[in-house]
């Protein structure tokens, strides 16, 4: 018999069935066995019933997490038996077959209650058991919901889905950058990216005019609650775009959209995100990603903001130099170029961040678009000429081919479903994520390599 989702029981009273899925609990009731049996779509109620002694027998060996099949007639639950708190609480299932399809360990913790209180680094080494549990499973579902909502909404406005290389060369944005030796050329290195920024406005130049990528980057940086040292942005960038608005305007639409479709209960504070200048935001909120919710304890009040005119440039306190607040691709502001050589600090930038409930979602900005002015800002940063070319040569070029006006953002995925779904953390929405210290626990990464392997990329480790 072919199988049937256990949410599909509740519409097929009087049929038999045969499920599969896992045992998430097991209630002995002196001659009756009961399990709850799962699967993705939920969970129901099974029942071992006296008068098949054989199958009684059988279920007595079931333990947590065993994985099964069970067929069975679906029974309407007596009204008082019915239970409002599960999707199938008007059904149970009357067992007449059981297979075990694998036995199980006893879990390490488990799997029928919410994980948040066990060890951390015991649920990231059992990764795949703590993703079996309910809550879990709806955060990737919602992670899954969320991408596909601005997928479709973006194919909608003429945006092209675009991969771009993950083997590439460096593009400065601030992180310290993740390598990979060549096998095929000792001594040099790909680099991991930090984000697509380069390939995507060299898409702009190609004519691309809409682009977005569902993009994994990677920052060698140091771990917090927000960070991650792979995580995942929702790259966009548009030709055509002359202010900062063109770019906001659609973003906001996108996230209006996602709400309503995937999260309708949540609650906008502001129905348009207000636009806050960086000066202000400092000075009213001591921050440039200020928690604007009117009601802190409202776990469906979203409070969404744009912090707008950012300064070009700060200046780093370890290098003692000038460094790009945003990325040395953000335009500066047209009225603000006079100053560029004279009081660079003063320049502001045509470059935005979207904030949701204190934290920074998403930054972007619109681009510098002519070899000139991109130039001068690589040397105002302090780069020498020999550099520029080296480093920049090929996006310098690019920009004399008939670059269009062009701009951008990247909203974080991690965080926004983080936010939506109320948790504390970024790991608790991404399916195999590091610890703090950037280990993959569950498969012991990173490791220690074979020296033939080493020798084969041209490795040798420093002795300390
Ligand atoms: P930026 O560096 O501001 O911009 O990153 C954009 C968004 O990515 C998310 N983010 C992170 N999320 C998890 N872990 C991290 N380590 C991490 N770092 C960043 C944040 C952030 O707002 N190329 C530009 C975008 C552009 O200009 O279009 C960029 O990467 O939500």
């Amino acid at each position: 018999m072919s199988r049937t989702l256990v949410i599909d029981t509740v519409g097929k009273v009087g049929q038999e069935v045969t499920l599969s899925g896992w045992v998430h609990v097991r209630r002995d009731m002196g001659k009756l066995v009961f399990i709850d049996l799962r699967d993705r779509t939920g969970t129901i109620q099974a029942v071992f019933l006296p008068n098949r002694k054989e199958l009684l027998e059988q279920a007595n060996v079931l333990r947590p997490e065993f994985c099964v099949s069970l067929t069975g007639t679906v029974n309407a639950r007596p009204d008082k038996q019915v239970n409002p708190d599960m999707a199938t609480g008007t059904v149970e299932l009357e067992v007449t077959g059981l297979t075990i399809l694998n036995e199980a360990k006893t879990p390490p913790f488990e799997i029928d209650r919410d994980t948040r209180g066990i060890s951390e680094e015991l649920r990231l080494k059992y990764r795949y058991l703590d993703l079996r549990t309910d809550r879990m499973r709806k955060n990737l579902k919602l992670r899954a919901d969320v991408t596909s909502s601005f997928r479709k909404f973006l194919v909608g406005e003429g945006f092209t889905e675009v991969e771009t290389p993950i083997l590439t060369k460096g593009t400065p944005e601030g992180s310290r950058e993740y390598l990979v030796p060549s096998r095929l050329h000792p001594g040099k290195f790909y680099v991991l990216p930090q984000s697509p920024q380069q390939f995507k406005q060299l898409l702009m130049v190609a004519g691309a005019e809409r682009y977005f990528q569902v993009a994994r980057c990677f920052r060698d940086e140091d771990q917090r609650g927000d960070r991650q040292p792979e995580f995942t942005q929702l790259d966009m960038e548009m030709s055509f775009v002359y202010g900062e608005e063109d770019v906001m305007g659609i973003v906001e639409g996108m996230f209006k959209t996602m709400l309503k479709e995937v999260a309708p209960e949540k609650r906008l504070t502001f129905t348009e995100f207000p636009r806050i200048g960086y000066a202000e935001a400092m000075e009213k909120y001591g921050s440039d990603k200020p928690d604007l919710r009117k009601d802190k304890n409202d776990p469906n009040e979203l409070a969404f903001c744009w912090v707008v005119d950012f300064p070009l440039f700060e200046m780093s306190e370890t290098e003692g130099r000038l460094v790009s607040a945003h990325h040395p691709f953000t335009a500066p502001k047209d009225e603000d170029l006079p100053l560029l050589d004279a009081e660079p600090a003063k320049v502001r930038a045509k470059a935005y961040d979207i904030v949701l409930n204190g934290y920074e979602i998403g930054g972007g900005s619109i681009r510098i678009h002519k070899r000139e002015l991109q130039n001068r800002i690589f040397q105002i940063l302090g780069i020498p000429d020999g550099d520029i070319a080296l480093r920049f040569g090929h996006i310098l070029e690019a920009f004399e081919y008939g670059a269009p006006p062009h701009g951008g953002i990247a909203p974080g995925l991690d965080r926004v479903v983080m936010l939506l779904a109320g948790e504390p953390n970024i790991r608790e929405v991404i399916p195999f994520p590091k610890t703090g210290d950037a280990r993959g626990l569950m498969m012991g990464d990173p490791s220690e390599i074979p020296s033939a392997q080493l020798a084969e990329a041209n490795i040798e480790i420093a002795k300390k």
